[in-house]
């Protein structure tokens, strides 16, 4: 991996400039105040509640990874399964997730697909596979910390399509008020398959060992707001004082170019 260069400072808007800045590492993150008004935030909230929240079905140690709850599956739970037991969970995310949509009619997964390929002046598409399409959107509502980690799709197995990006960032739209604290932090240090001895336990979480001395930045999750950064970072986020209820997901540059998205 080339050296680590020192990020400039974070824009004060998002430009075509930026999103390429973003994927190359160049900037720690892009902030879109009040992307979404106070009273969308609202109407998705009540839609979410009543939809209602789930565990997370996987084997962590509970005693050092800090519970939180989703709604809609997500790859993550399946990188080591087949890709048919993902594409039929996923179905039934796509499904609930337009319907829970259709009942507000508010679309933000589209709003901000449609900023960036805007900015991007390009198409920005749904992650799919075989003709099936990955689930793209996560909701998920944590008061708890999360562990330090990074995502990054090429570590995955090679049979998944999302596996052959070449740079990813995370997207977040923040829908409840936090109250003090729920920073995420992220580190200028991109995820390196050597960084893997520093995994701790049995968890998703790595020693911060693997981060010392490294830049970093605290983005605080302000109600409404659009938030993307380089998810090959390792990044975490610090427990609040209110649960935060976000969406969001992933977002991949391929080979060829295509903007993708999937969770
Ligand atoms: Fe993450």
């Amino acid at each position: 991996m080339a050296k680590l260069q020192p990020w400039q400072a974070a824009p004060k808007n998002i430009s075509q400039q930026n999103i390429v800045d973003l994927f190359d590492n160049k900037i720690p993150y892009i902030a879109v105040k009040n992307f979404l008004s106070l009273s969308e935030c609202h109407l998705l909230i009540s839609a979410i509640l009543k939809l209602g929240l789930g565990g997370y079905n996987y084997h962590f140690d509970i005693n050092t990874a800090p519970p939180a709850q989703h709604l809609f599956e997500t790859h993550y739970l399946y990188e080591n399964k087949t890709p048919e037991e993902y594409f039929s969970a996923a179905e039934k995310s796509i499904k609930e997730y337009k319907q829970l949509c259709d009942e507000i009619k508010l679309y933000p997964d589209k709003k901000m697909m449609s900023l960036l390929a805007e900015h991007l002046q390009k198409p920005v598409v749904i992650a799919s596979q075989d003709g099936k399409y990955y689930s793209h959107i996560i909701i998920r509502e944590l008061k708890n910390s999360a562990l330090l980690h990074a995502d990054f799709a090429p570590f995955i197995p090679s049979y998944w399509s999302i596996s052959n990006i070449i740079a990813e960032f995370a997207w977040n739209i923040y829908l409840s008020d936090a109250g003090k604290g729920g920073e995420c932090v992220v580190y200028n240090k991109p995820w390196g398959k050597e960084d893997d001895k520093y995994i701790t336990g049995d968890t998703y979480g790595y020693d911060h060992e693997v981060v010392k001395d490294k830049e970093f930045v605290e983005i605080y999750p302000a109600q409404g707001s659009l938030v993307l950064f380089n998810s090959r970072n390792f990044h975490e986020v610090k427990s609040s004082e209110n649960s935060r209820i976000a969406m969001g997901g992933h977002i991949g540059l391929t080979k060829t170019g295509e903007v993708i998205l999937w969770v």
